[in-house]
C-alpha cells in the first residue's frame, strides 16, 4: 500500500511573492504560539540535545524571545538544577533568595556565592535579616575561619524595604542609595524578598524575553516515557518549570499517549507538548491524550539517521502540513522540530503551518551550547550528537548502571560542530531572514503568513539556481 501523495521536503518548495504593502520589516510581528495558552516573541525553540540546550542555552533562548527545553539525558536532580538556574537567573523580586547563616564562615560564604553564581547573600537567623554579605566585603579578607557576622552589614546599617514595594520605587531606592541589593522585609523584620539591580537593568536589555508572571524566564524541560518519568515531571514541575515535554523518537506510541494523559491528569495546569509524531493519525492521537501543542518531525534531524537505519519517516514540509490539519480543526500549535537549515527553512515550516520551530544543528558549536571548545587542526569545534547516537545511548545505560552496550542500534551520528560564536548572532540571522521571508508573502503576522502562503514545487535545477551559484563567494 503507498500512501497518497508526494513527501516533500523544505528544499523541493519555494514560497511566491504575493503583493505586500508592508513599507518596513520592522512592522512585521514574529509572536508565536507555544502552545495553547503561552505565546512567545519569537518562534524559535532549542532542542532538547544534550549538545544543545543546557541551562545557558535556554537563558539566552528566553531572553531572545524564544526558549530552551532542557535535556533530559541527566539524573532528575541535574535537570532541576539546570531549569532552576534559569528560573532564578532574573526576576521581578527574588521571593527565594539564597541565605546563609551569621555563624557560617567567610570561606563557607565564598564557596557558596560561587556555588549559585551569586555576589550577596542575605543574612538571616530563625528567618529574620540580619545582615547582608556582599563580594566587596569578602574580597580582601585572609582570615576564611571567622564567621559571616563579623564582617557582614549589620541590620540596622542595612536599606531594607517593605515586602510589597513597586519596581519603581525599588529602582529609586537603588539609586538613591547607590546599592546593588535591596531586602525586602515585613514589619517583623522577616526577609520575604530580594530586589537586585541587575534584574532591573535585565529588563531594560532584554525587552523582549519570554518571562512567566513573576519576571522570570521561562524554561521547559523534556522527559522520556518510562515509569520514572512520572516522577521526574512532577519534580520538575515542583521546581516551577514551564512547560513538559514528552519527547521520544516515536511519539505515536501507546506509552507516548498514556504518558501524556497521565501528565495531564496528574499536572492539570501545566502545559504538555508531546511528540514527534509525522502523520494526522500521530498528531490526532496526542491531542486527545490532552497535548496543548504536538511536535513533528521524524527524521529531518542534522544528526538523524531514522530514516536510514529503520527506513521510517515522512519529508518534514509534508509532515507538517498534515498535522497542521488536525492541529487546525482542535486549536492545537504544531511546532516543526528539526530538518532547519536556513532562514528560509524557518519561513516555510510556518508558511506551511507550524507555530514554531525546535532547532539542534544550528545551534551547535555556539559559545551557549553544552560542551567545551576544543581545537581542531587550527579550527575552533564543539561535539554535537544525536539524541539517539552511540554515545547517548551508552551514557544513558550507565546512568541506569546497565553494562551491557553491543546490543544499541544507534539512529543518530554523532559529529563536530564548527565554532560559531553566540547563539544570539544565529538567532538574529533566523529572525531577520524570517521577517524578510514574510514581507515578500505580504504577511505582517504569523497567521496571514499562513493565509498568504502559496508553496511552489521545483525541481533540482530550481534548487541549483536557488542557491548563490557560478560565484566564488567570499562572504
Ligand atoms: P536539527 O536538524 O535542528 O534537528 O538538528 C533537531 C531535532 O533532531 C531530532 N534528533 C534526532 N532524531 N536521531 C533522530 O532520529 C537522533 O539521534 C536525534 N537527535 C536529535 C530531535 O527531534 C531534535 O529536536
Amino acid at each position: 500500500m503507498i500512501r497518497d501523495g508526494l513527501g516533500l521536503s523544505y528544499d523541493d518548495v519555494l514560497l511566491v511573492p504575493r503583493r505586500s504593502s508592508i513599507s518596513s520589516r520592522k512592522d512585521i510581528d514574529v509572536k508565536a504560539t507555544l502552545t495553547k495558552n503561552l505565546i512567545m516573541n519569537i518562534p524559535v525553540i532549542s532542542a532538547n540535545m544534550d549538545t544543545v540546550t543546557g541551562c545557558r542555552m535556554a537563558i539566552t533562548m528566553a531572553r531572545y524571545g524564544g526558549i530552551g527545553i532542557v535535556h533530559r539525558f541527566m539524573t532528575i536532580e541535574e535537570q532541576i538544577a539546570e531549569v532552576l538556574k534559569v528560573k532564578r537567573s532574573e526576576n521581578i523580586i527574588i521571593e527565594q533568595p539564597y541565605v546563609l547563616d551569621p555563624a557560617k564562615t567567610i570561606g563557607q560564604a565564598l564557596s557558596f556565592m560561587e556555588e549559585h553564581e551569586i555576589t550577596g547573600i542575605p543574612i538571616v537567623s530563625e528567618g529574620k535579616l540580619v545582615g547582608m554579605l556582599t563580594q566587596r566585603d569578602v574580597m580582601f579578607q585572609d582570615n576564611l575561619d571567622i564567621s559571616i557576622d563579623y564582617i557582614m552589614t549589620k541590620k540596622n546599617d542595612l536599606i531594607t524595604a517593605k515586602f510589597g514595594i513597586t519596581l519603581e520605587e525599588a529602582k529609586d531606592i537603588l539609586k538613591i542609595n547607590r546599592i546593588e541589593k535591596l531586602p525586602l522585609v515585613d514589619d517583623e523584620g522577616v526577609l520575604k524578598g530580594l530586589i537586585t539591580s541587575k534584574d532591573i537593568l535585565k529588563i531594560k536589555q532584554y525587552p523582549n524575553a519570554f518571562k512567566d508572571g513573576k519576571g522570570r524566564l521561562r524554561v521547559g524541560a523534556a522527559i522520556g516515557v518510562k515509569k520514572d518519568d512520572v516522577e521526574r515531571a512532577i519534580a520538575l514541575y515542583k521546581a516551577g518549570v514551564d512547560v513538559l515535554v514528552v519527547d521520544v523518537a516515536h511519539g505515536h506510541l501507546d506509552l507516548s499517549i498514556n504518558m501524556t494523559r497521565t501528565l495531564v491528569n496528574t499536572l492539570g495546569d501545566i502545559d504538555i507538548i508531546s511528540g514527534n509524531v509525522c502523520t494526522k493519525e500521530g498528531t490526532e492521537d496526542l491531542i486527545s491524550a490532552g497535548a496543548s501543542c504536538v511536535k513533528v518531525g521524524v527524521g529531518p534531524g542534522s544528526h538523524c539517521s531514522t530514516r536510514v537505519i529503520a527506513g521510517v519517516g515522512v519529508p518534514q514540509l509534508s509532515a507538517i502540513i498534515e498535522s497542521y490539519e488536525i492541529g487546525k480543526k482542535y486549536n492545537v500549535p504544531i511546532i516543526a522540530d528539526g530538518g532547519i537549515k536556513n532562514s528560509g527553512d524557518v519561513t516555510k515550516a510556518l508558511a506551511a503551518g507550524a507555530s514554531s520551530v525546535m532547532i539542534g544543528g544550528m545551534f551547535t558549536g555556539t559559545d551557549e551550547s553544552p560542551g567545551v571548545l576544543i581545537h581542531r587542526n587550527g579550527r575552533k569545534v564543539k561535539l554535537s550528537r544525536g539524541s539517539s547516537s552511540f554515545g547517548v545511548n551508552v551514557a544513558r545505560r550507565k546512568m541506569d548502571n546497565k553494562e551491557v552496550i553491543d546490543d544499541i542500534v544507534p539512529e543518530g551520528v554523532e559529529g563536530i560542530a564548527e565554532y560559531k560564536g553566540s547563539v544570539v548572532d544565529v538567532i538574529n540571522q533566523l529572525i531577520g531572514g524570517l521577517r524578510s521571508g514574510m514581507s515578500y508573502c505580504g504577511a505582517t503576522n504569523m497567521t496571514e503568513l499562513r493565509k498568504n502562503a502559496e508553496f511552489i514545487r521545483i525541481t533540482s535545477e530550481g534548487m541549483r539556481e536557488s542557491k548563490p551559484h557560478d560565484v566564488d563567494i567570499i562572504r
